[in-house]
């Protein structure tokens, strides 16, 4: 199921179910001329990297390609955070995806009920109306 989870990454680079988290900085730092004091709290921000058109060249559009071969460099597509406190539980939610998608897709037709329907942040991706579907078994 490579090329599902290809997809599901590209729609998690667009939209992605957590905005960032905080870090404190156990030494002073120097990055991009800015000095950060040892103890200081910082915020790292998953969306300015994935949705930065330098890295992402197209960045708003849905390529599930971009995960091909060796995919993203590190660090610039962070969904599930990076380096040592990077979620654990990774995987379980990489099984229970595509779980989920191979019996949506394998036993049902469906379509959206409201297309385009707006996702605002609350601060996970919400869809406003709660996306509701229609469904239909392939054998009905
Ligand atoms: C699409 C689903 C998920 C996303 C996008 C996600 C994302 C994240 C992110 C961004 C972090 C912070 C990483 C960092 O600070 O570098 C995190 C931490 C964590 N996640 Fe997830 N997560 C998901 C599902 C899950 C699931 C299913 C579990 C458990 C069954 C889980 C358990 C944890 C735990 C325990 C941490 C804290 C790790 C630590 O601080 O050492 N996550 N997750």
């Amino acid at each position: 199921m490579k090329y599902s989870w290809n997809v599901v990454s590209e729609v998690m680079r667009l939209t992605p179910p957590i905005m960032g988290a905080y870090r404190e900085a156990i030494v002073d730092i120097n990055y991009g001329g800015y000095h950060i004091p040892k103890g200081w709290k910082f915020y790292w921000n998953t969306g300015l990297t994935s949705l930065d058109s330098e890295i992402f060249p197209n960045a708003t559009s849905l390529e599930p390609s971009r995960f091909e071969g060796v995919g993203p460099a590190p660090y610039t597509y962070i969904p599930f955070g990076g380096g040592p406190r990077m979620c654990v539980g990774k995987e379980f939610a990489r099984l229970e995806i595509l779980i989920f998608l191979h019996i949506l897709i394998r036993k049902f037709n469906w379509k959206l009920l409201i297309p385009n329907e707006k996702v605002i942040y609350d601060p996970m991706p919400t869809p406003l109306e709660g996306l509701p579907i229609s469904l239909q078994p392939h054998n009905y």
